[in-house]
């Protein structure tokens, strides 16, 4: 047993990257690129690439070509290649890409869903109900995001029984996990089995993850301290790009590459080459222009 007790043997890392790492791009990403982007990271050894969003291309211009991207990528026996889907309209569009996993995402405030989404909390829940439907009768998967768990930009505040109770409802609509998202990378690492730790206790580790940002360099710690409660799933991005584009201020997401150097220093598994997700960073941000967001890059090129 480590110092810090029992912790997960195993971590499955969801790597949002060609979502939320692009989305908050205002250049346009070309269509080959996202998808060359996606094939690197497949061959990492992640299990779960969260590759792009059916979103209104007037919300979010950058995704306008999902169904091209999920059309040419080549998918890996293993990966799971999921997307995020907003309404039925985007539902739709997804299935008609051959999506077999969707996200839906909501917060835990009305200020941040209404500029997010347009919609309050209960709209937005109310809205994905029907979606839910259809994944069900389509057999696909679907994953909750609560997003602004660990504070808000509108709002300000929040409370842990308002993540609690939002997560619920999206468990009560039908979906295998939610994921806590810290999207302005403000929170810090006693608010994790504050904010986390009532929503684990209810459904347990294997239907919770958590989605730090790292907007104030605290999501290696928050990890951290998600590890030492048990979570075993992180969401985490490949260069440590990211943010939302309706969240004013967020910025990168906990970089993949962070996480994976770590966990595997923790002798902890997770079956991800750390050395291709590095490669798959290099190339997009060669793309992009942008320098290395990531210390493991920062510190190894
Ligand atoms: P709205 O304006 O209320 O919706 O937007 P609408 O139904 O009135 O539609 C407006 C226009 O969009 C119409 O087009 C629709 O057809 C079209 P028009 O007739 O004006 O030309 N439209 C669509 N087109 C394609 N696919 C669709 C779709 N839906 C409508 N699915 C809406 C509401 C939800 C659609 C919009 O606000 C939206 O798409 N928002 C997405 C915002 C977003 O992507 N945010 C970032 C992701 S969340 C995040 O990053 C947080 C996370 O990482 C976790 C964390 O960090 O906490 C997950
Ligand atoms: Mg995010």
């Amino acid at each position: 047993m480590s110092v810090f007790g029992q912790l997960p043997p195993r971590v499955r890392v969801v790597e949002v990257g060609p979502r939320d790492g692009l989305q908050n791009e205002s250049a346009s990403v070309r269509t080959a690129d996202k998808v060359r982007l996606i094939d690197l990271l497949s061959e990492s050894g992640l299990q779960h690439i969260e590759a792009t969003s059916f979103v209104s291309p007037h919300a979010v211009p950058q995704f306008a070509d999902a169904g091209e991207v999920m059309g040419a990528i080549q998918p890996r026996e293993g990966v799971t290649y999921s997307a995020l889907v907003p309404n039925l309209r985007g539902m739709r569009r997804a299935l008609e890409s051959g999506v077999r996993e969707i996200a839906v995402f909501t917060g835990a405030t009305d200020g941040f869903t209404r500029h997010n989404i347009n919609m309050t909390v209960e709209e937005s829940l109310s809205a994905f109900a029907p979606v839910l439907g259809l994944a069900r009768a389509e057999s696909v998967r679907v994953r909750g995001y609560v997003s602004v768990a660990f504070g808000c930009p509108y709002d300000g505040r929040v409370l842990p029984e308002q993540v609690l109770d939002v997560a619920r409802r999206l468990f009560d609509l039908g979906v295998h996990e939610v994921s806590l998202g810290d999207t302005i990378g403000v929170a810090t690492p006693n608010q994790v089995p504050e904010v986390v730790g009532p929503v684990l206790e209810e459904v347990g580790a294997d239907r919770v993850a958590v989605h730090f940002h790292d907007t104030r360099g605290t999501a290696l710690a928050n990890a951290l301290a998600a590890l030492l409660l048990g979570v075993s799933t992180f969401d985490s991005a490949a260069a440590g790009l990211g943010g939302c584009p309706y969240a004013p201020g967020a910025s990168g997401n906990l970089a993949t590459e962070d996480l994976l150097y770590m966990l595997h220093g923790m002798g902890i598994e997770t079956g991800v080459d750390i050395e291709k997700i590095a490669a798959a960073s290099r190339f997009i941000l060669n793309v992009l222009g942008r320098a290395p967001g990531s210390k493991y890059l920062q510190a190894c090129g």
